[in-house]
């Protein structure tokens, strides 16, 4: 088992002809996919075989997946992974997606507050990237509703990448490297900016983590949980805890905006959340319920990394309800914010559980040259990299 899946990994992503020095788009699709007839890459996970009851609120074990994007070539999806880590695509050719969603750490940074190109913390924590092709809703305030949208903003943003339109397909068709590889992946002369977004929504579509202990348990696989981990599982879904409630299986969220209240840090001032981009008051200090899957890797937790471990975060929610609102804000905190009184041993079982849903099996190779020929971006000094991991006694 353990050496076909080393081998699937080996062929995702062989973008380099290490013999010839020339650079070369996989022609093979990522080992979460399977090329159909017309030779698109199409998702192919055990859970396609369950009834999707997306959008019912009810997570089972055997739920199917909500909708997702696929359906790219290999070779699109091969050529948004070089522009995934390529820092050329920022102003001062340092900042790339990937030093801030790092592959190390869960497509993360490690970061409280991530930093772009002015070297300075911007507003919010870096998310995981893993199994966003599911999402239809991103960004903690769940404002962008495709990924083509959503990347407009770290390109753009002065705060990000920096660049402009211009700058940027001005570098692209100007690179040779790139004119050939664009006119492999998308049959055109040279570069476009539609190109270079279908490219990295691509890329971003086959980061697929499906394939965790959990998941074989969900599958049928009695033994792939321990004792404690199984308890984990059951005060997760009890009607007590009620984290099932928003973080439904399969993908651990039902993508909806939920007020938790949770507490600001380093004396910020409250995040409103999707207040500030619906104008919607009861939506004030309200965030899209992020995936728990691979959250062992993504430590500090929260839109502003408000937590640096998983036993702190899950601390939070035994709280009380609204414990930690600030004096004179009056949250509408969801309804499944209670408190639950949970026990310190069912808070290390959670912990224990969420632990159980890292899986990184089908990792992308992270490349060792770029076609500009700059270093592959990758995040620097990471200041929380928290132990989310503990040890448990019995
Ligand atoms: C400077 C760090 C930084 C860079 C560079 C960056 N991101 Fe992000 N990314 C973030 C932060 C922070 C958020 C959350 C922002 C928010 O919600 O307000 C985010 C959110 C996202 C999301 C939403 C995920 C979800 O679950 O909703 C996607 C997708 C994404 N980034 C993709 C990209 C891509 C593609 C690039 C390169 C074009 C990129 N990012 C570059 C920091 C960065
Ligand atoms: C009412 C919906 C809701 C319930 C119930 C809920 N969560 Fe959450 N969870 C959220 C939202 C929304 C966030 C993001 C909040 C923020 O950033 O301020 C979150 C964030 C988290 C995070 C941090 C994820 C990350 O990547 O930063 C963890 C871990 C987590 N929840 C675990 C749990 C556990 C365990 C329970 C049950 C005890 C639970 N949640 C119950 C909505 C919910």
């Amino acid at each position: 088992m353990r050496s076909s899946i080393s081998c699937v990994i080996a062929s995702f992503g062989l973008a380099f002809s290490a013999l010839s020095g020339a650079l070369e788009l996989s022609a093979h699709c990522p080992p979460a996919m399977r090329v159909d007839d017309s030779g698109h890459c199409k998702l192919h996970s055990r859970y396609q075989s369950y009834a999707s009851l997306y959008d019912k609120g009810v997570g089972g074990l055997k739920t199917g997946l909500p909708p997702w994007r696929d359906g790219f070539t290999a070779q699109q999806i091969d050529l948004g992974r070089l522009l995934f880590f390529d820092p050329l695509l920022s102003s001062n050719q340092k900042v790339s997606c990937s030093s801030c969603h790092d592959p190390a750490l869960g497509f993360s940074d490690g970061r409280r507050k991530s930093v772009g190109v002015t070297g300075k913390p911007i507003a919010r924590s870096a998310p995981s990237l893993w199994n966003v092709t599911f999402m239809r809703r991103l960004l903690w305030d769940g404002s962008k509703h495709t990924l083509e949208e959503q990347m407009l903003g770290p390109l753009y943003s002065p705060v990000e990448m920096g660049t402009t339109p211009e700058m940027l397909l001005r570098r692209l068709q100007s690179s040779e490297a790139y004119t050939a590889l664009f006119n492999e992946a998308f049959g055109r002369p040279s570069p476009t900016l539609e190109d270079l977004y279908s490219a990295l929504a691509a890329f971003q579509s086959s980061l697929i983590s499906l394939n965790s202990r959990y998941d074989l348990y969900a599958h049928g696989v009695a033994g792939a949980l321990s004792a404690r981990e199984i308890d984990g599982l059951n005060v997760f879904r009890s009607f007590v805890a009620r984290c099932a409630e928003c973080h439904t299986p399969p993908t651990f969220s039902n993508q909806q905006i939920a007020v938790l209240g949770v507490p600001e840090r380093d004396g910020d001032p409250l995040d409103i959340g999707a207040q500030a981009t619906t104008g919607d008051a009861s939506q004030r200090a309200g965030f899209r319920v992020p995936s728990l899957r691979n959250s062992a890797l993504t430590a500090p937790y929260m839109h502003g990394g408000n937590f640096d471990t998983l036993r702190e975060t899950v601390a939070f929610y035994t709280g009380g309800r609204g414990h930690a609102v600030p004096e004179g804000e009056d949250l509408k905190l969801h309804w499944h914010i209670w408190t639950p009184e949970l026990t310190d041993r069912e808070l290390d079982d959670l912990v224990l559980f969420l632990n159980a849903l890292t899986d990184q099996s089908f990792l992308p190779d992270i490349p060792d040259e770029l076609p500009s020929g700059l270093p592959p971006g990758r995040a620097i000094a990471p200041q929380a990299r928290a132990q989310s991991r503990i040890v448990v006694g019995d």
